[in-house]
């Protein structure tokens, strides 16, 4: 390529049919082409930039309000003819081409100048909704995606969001091909296309809570359901996240991390989640998005619970006593007993629809009876919570637990049932305690007075302080088959119940010869009372 310094003037007429552009996209852009002794001819793009490309339009007589682009690198193809120019530059107020200063030497056919005299033309393709998708640009012919490995800046997401008729200021784009893959020119196949997602709505789905507003959050990317990870996952991310699903958080709404609500399959598509709470979509939020995430590990997959409910239910005789049961995963599961209290109880009561529940109700230990999955172990509320799911504890259960240790309880607080047998006297006996559907007997460790005390009162005796505590089967040991069904009452003699005594609801260490008795009148006679 040479150089001409100085203007050297075209000698030939201007007129509109003198300069014309081909093999464009629309009837706006093409290969910019000069006809010239009985010929058109392209010319070259070495130094043909926006300046000259406004010219061109001008001449063309397209109102191009300034926006023409010019082309390089023949994108719109190279003609037929030998390239007329090997240089040309314009100062911008020029109305003719020609007026530019212009060189004629040789140029490679690979060079010839294009123009684009009105916007470029994009498209989203393969998004969810119409206004989300890979950024496809239509250039030289042929749609071709933009690369990226950061994300669009919010100029540019504006810019081409509105190019596409939406003005929303929440528009957000996406790098890494979000939104898939393109396969076309520029870029072959590339694993950084970036996407756009104009309406700022992300598809999100909650999965295997057993509510509407609870479970597995997911999200779609290219078709597939992902997961999100729990670290660093906190109340600004579920706030977002509830916003998403149309309601917003209360102070029964609460997260679980580590798969509680389930593994999902498909990617892991964003962790570490930094959203501060007023995003309208979670694609606002920063954190580590897909592909930075580790793809198949689903062991943290984070399940958000908006409006604070996990289904339980209660599994007994009546609707205040029996096993407690928690929806997980589908399916109704156990909550293992392992410092399980008083605390513990007022809540799973409170779900249950027990608000106040009285000192008499009380908790039980149920071996054998539940089945299923045991949800929780460790429960440790402070007693105000809504639900248990604001609770502490280890969700799913420690593997120690089994069913040998599912909690039951009694929110009601029906008066505990207590009966003797196999005394002399109607007013004493071995301690027989009704316990899930059965009668069994108490063992005598720790046993002492003020125990005996409690176990007269609730046998309705006049003068409960007056009882006598009998250990080691004083009235005889109970059938062998008759279970045991607690120990180590710590009653301090004013309780109302055994429950109220924190004593252990088991009993393994114990046989029938330690089984406890009472005395609860020991100076009357047996026709007195009897
Ligand atoms: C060019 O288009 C703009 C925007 O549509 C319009 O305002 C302007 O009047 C047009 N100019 C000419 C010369 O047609
Ligand atoms: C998306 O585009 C399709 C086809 O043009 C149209 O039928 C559909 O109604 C559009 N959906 C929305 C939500 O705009
Ligand atoms: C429990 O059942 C009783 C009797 O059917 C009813 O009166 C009471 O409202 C129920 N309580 C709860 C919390 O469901
Ligand atoms: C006391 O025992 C006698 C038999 O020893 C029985 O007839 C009587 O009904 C019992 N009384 C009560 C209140 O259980």
């Amino acid at each position: 390529m040479a150089f001409v310094i100085g203007v050297i003037k075209l000698k030939i007429e201007t007129s509109g049919s003198f300069i014309r552009i081909q093999d464009g996209d629309t009837a706006h852009s093409g290969r910019v082409e000069i006809y010239s002794k009985g010929d058109w001819h392209p010319i070259c793009s070495y130094g043909f930039d926006a300046r000259a490309a406004n010219i061109v339009c001008g001449m063309l007589g397209i109102n191009n309000t300034g926006i023409a682009k010019a082309y390089t690198s023949s994108v719109y193809g190279h003609g037929t003819g030998t390239l007329l120019t090997s240089y040309i530059r314009c100062q911008g107020s020029e109305t003719n081409l020609m007026d530019c200063s212009v060189s004629f030497d040789t140029c490679s056919q690979k060079e010839a100048a294009g123009v684009q005299c009105d916007s470029t033309r994009i498209r989203l393709v393969n998004g969810p909704t119409n206004t989300s998708g890979r950024v496809e640009i239509l250039h030289g012919g042929t749609w071709g995606t933009i690369c990226g490995s950061s994300s669009l800046d919010a100029r540019s997401v504006k810019v081409m969001c509105r190019m596409l008729g939406i003005d929303n200021p929440n528009a957000f784009g996406y790098a890494n091909a979000w939104y898939g893959e393109g396969e076309t020119f520029p870029i072959l196949r590339s694993s950084y296309d970036v996407g756009l997602n104009c309406d700022a709505k992300t598809p999100i789905r909650l999965i295997d809570g057993g509510t509407e507003l609870s479970g597995r959050l997911e999200i779609l990317r290219n078709g597939y359901w992902g997961t999100v990870g729990s670290t660093g996952f906190d109340k600004h991310d579920l706030q977002v996240v509830c916003r998403m699903l149309g309601v917003a958080i209360t102070s029964n709404s609460f997260f679980m991390t580590n798969g509680y609500y389930g593994q999902g399959t498909g990617d892991v598509l964003a962790k570490d989640l930094t959203c501060q709470g007023g995003e309208v979509d979670i694609g606002l939020c920063g954190g580590n998005w897909w592909p930075r995430t580790v793809p198949g590990d689903h062991s943290q997959d984070v399940g958000v619970n908006c409006d604070g409910v996990i289904p339980m239910r209660i599994n007994g005789d009546s609707n205040s006593t029996g096993l407690v049961e928690v929806l997980h995963n589908g399916d109704y599961g156990t909550v293992c007993s392992t410092n399980f209290d008083r605390l513990d109880l007022i809540v799973v009561c409170r779900m249950l629809g027990f608000d106040n529940i009285p000192k008499s109700a009380y908790w039980y230990v149920t071996p054998g009876i539940g089945l299923g999955e045991i949800v929780v172990s460790g429960l440790a509320c402070n007693g105000i919570e809504s639900g248990i799911g604001h609770c502490g504890g280890t969700w799913p259960a420690v593997t120690s637990c089994t069913h040998d240790n599912d909690v039951y309880v009694n929110c009601a607080g029906v008066p505990e049932t207590v009966r003797l047998v196999d005394g002399k006297t109607n007013y004493s006996g071995r301690v027989e305690f009704y316990h899930v559907g059965e009668w069994g007997t108490i063992c005598d460790s720790s046993f002492d007075r003020p125990d005996a005390v409690v176990i007269c009162r609730i046998l309705g005796f006049p003068h409960p302080e007056r009882a006598v505590a009998h250990r080691s089967a004083h009235f005889g040991a109970a059938q062998s088959h008759v279970p045991i069904v607690m120990t180590e009452l710590h009653c301090n003699g004013l309780e109302k119940t055994l429950g109220q005594c924190n004593p252990t609801w088991t009993s393994s260490s114990c046989s029938h010869t330690q089984d406890i008795g009472v005395d609860c009148c020991p100076n009357c006679q047996a026709a007195i009372i009897g």
